[in-house]
């Protein structure tokens, strides 16, 4: 038997394309710096607190000519949260920079996710370790892990370990959480003049880590496009059977980008985007109304099928829900430990709905149990619900199948429901990077590479022009602060990167408003098929329809 797959041997061969710019000898490289920048919101408390970081200017790297990119270096590198396809492709465009640079220059992986930098746990990444995981998906080679760095003691931590192995800068890849970590370690690294980088690379399938700098984050076309064959392959199987309605919940913690960019791939019936229920203030009884519209509209036309999207964050959008989460995790976090003495979920849902106001107590009440569990469930380090581990697809469903078993009695429904469920996440985070991936990833580790050679920090690496051909992509860095507002968190105001939620007067989410009524009642279904990765530009070269529309 063979050790790997054919597709993985023949991917260790992709050659990852950089961008033009700085695909050629490194003295011929220079350094541009913009205009002193500003954060998105909260400039006066944010100014306070990076003061060595705040107002730095954005970088872009140039044709030109430098005497200093030779130098060795040691350099550590953490993978941050989910997995992303195409970390390994950002490690490697980071070792390749390297050793370009000088042969005698290491890179040291942090094993587990950040707890690696401060328990000391690493291996030095070598060309033999890091052929073997070049264009493949996963965050094997060293793992990935959610702690929170934020306190003294694990920065000084930090600061140690980096000593003992002479490292000089810090590569964190990782969302919007990893990347506040990075930018709260480069004000104390400063802070501390320990001499240390921190750079940031923008990692996330959720692709809400975007801004004018950031054109998408790294996963997001691979895990959109697995997701987008799946769903392809429900929607054909729903068009030959004609007998499932198939309710699919998309990962995406928050915001909804899968969701919407799976819908322009595949043209399903329903894909609820949870930015327009918030700004709809739609509730829970009315977002089943709507599900219930389409249904008897299809079943009207003979249908008794069809594919509804639902974004796994959606609960967090539904207003009383909304206002309900943000209750439970004030209380949860004042009162933690005398929460943990509670062991039956009866005493502990019991215990809560007392100290709920009255129209959240109302809210948890009205939700059936399992859901009530979930939502009690330990928050991630970060504060966030766990919405992976909500089955809102299917409480929308039970909520449907009621609403429609009541239509029938009044004989206002004569259809047929019969219904699946399904959650696609974890099966699109680790998949083999798309063409767009591999070639992105690795451009975004060699420009963080020369970042650190440029002796930035507090910096997130930045490859702009994504939707033209990768010979003309952009590589520069933009400062972290310039991303960052004060949030609650825990009940406390904390700066954090800003999430990018769908835009609702945006181009993706427009396009997709003109289309879906139609989608909705008529069966319009597209079925992508699974990600090309040999054969003609149409097929292997596409980014997403999300960064076509939003660049076009
Ligand atoms: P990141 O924000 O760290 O990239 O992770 C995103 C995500 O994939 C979400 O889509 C999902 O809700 C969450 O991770 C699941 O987390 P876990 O892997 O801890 O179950």
């Amino acid at each position: 038997m063979e050790s790997i797959s054919a597709l993985q041997k023949e991917r260790y061969k992709y050659l990852p394309k950089l961008p033009k710019v700085i695909n050629t000898d490194l003295n011929k490289i220079k350094l541009e710096l913009g205009k002193p920048t500003e954060s998105l919101a909260d400039k006066e408390a944010l100014a306070a607190m990076f003061k060595n970081n705040y107002g730095k200017p954005v970088a872009l790297f140039a044709a030109g000519t430098n005497k200093d990119f030779d130098k060795k270096l040691n350099v550590g590198v953490i993978l941050s949260g989910g997995q992303a396809p195409g970390g390994h492709n950002v490690i490697a465009g980071l070792f390749d920079g390297l050793k370009k640079g000088n042969p005698e220059s290491k890179l040291f992986g942090f094993l587990g996710g950040p707890s690696g930098i401060v328990e000391n746990k690493a291996i030095e990444i070598t060309k033999d370790i890091i052929d073997v995981y070049r264009n493949t998906g996963g965050f094997d080679i060293i793992g990935s892990g959610r702690t929170k760095l934020e306190t003294t003691e694990q920065f000084d931590k930090a600061i140690e370990v980096c000593k003992t192995r002479s490292i000089k800068a810090v590569v964190i890849i990782g969302g919007d959480d990893s990347n506040t970590n990075a930018a709260l370690l480069a004000e104390y690294f400063e802070e501390t003049k320990c001499g240390i980088q921190v750079i940031g690379v923008p990692k996330t399938i959720d692709g809400d880590l975007k801004n004018e700098h950031i054109e998408t984050s790294f996963g997001f076309d691979t895990a959109t496009k697995t997701y987008s064959e799946l769903i392809g392959n429900i929607c054909r199987d729903s068009n030959s059977a004609k007998k499932y309605w198939h309710f699919i919940k998309l990962m995406g913690r928050a915001a909804s980008h899968i969701g919407l960019e799976c819908a322009l791939q595949t043209q399903p019936n329903i894909t609820i985007i949870s930015e327009e229920i918030e700004a709809l203030k739609k509730t829970t009884n009315q977002i089943v109304d709507d599900i219930v519209k389409t249904i008897i509209a299809r079943a009207d036309n003979g249908e008794n099928f069809g594919i509804a999207l639902i974004p796994e964050g959606l609960i967090e959008f539904i207003p009383e829900i909304k206002t309900l989460i943000s209750e439970l995790n004030n209380i949860l976090a004042k009162h933690a430990a005398f929460f943990d003495t509670l062991k039956s979920f009866e005493d502990r849902a019991e215990w809560i709905n007392r100290n709920l106001s009255k129209d959240s107590s109302y809210a948890f009440s009205s939700l059936p149990a399992n859901i009530q569990k979930q939502l009690l469930m330990d928050r991630d380090p970060h504060g966030n619900v766990q919405v992976s581990r909500i089955d809102t697809e299917q409480l929308l469903l039970e909520l449907v199948e009621e609403k429609l078993k009541q239509l029938k009695t009044e004989g206002r429904f004569k259809g047929k429901f019969s219904s699946q469920h399904h959650f696609f996440g974890y099966e699109g985070r680790c998949a083999f990077p798309s063409n767009f991936d591999s070639d992105y990833c690795y451009s975004l580790g060699y420009t963080a590479f020369l970042l650190i050679l440029s002796g930035l920090t507090g910096y997130m690496s930045s490859i702009k022009n994504l939707s033209k051909p990768s010979a003309e992509w952009l590589a520069g860095g933009v400062p972290l602060t310039m991303m960052m507002n004060m949030e609650e968190r825990h009940g406390k105001q904390k700066p954090v990167i800003k999430k990018a939620l769908v835009e609702l007067d945006g181009k993706p989410f427009k396009t997709f408003v003109k289309y879906r009524d139609k989608w909705a009642v008529k069966t319009c279904f597209l079925y992508p098929g699974a990600i090309q990765y040999y054969g003609s530009d149409s097929i292997c070269n596409q980014p997403t329809k999300t960064l076509m529309l939003e660049h076009s």
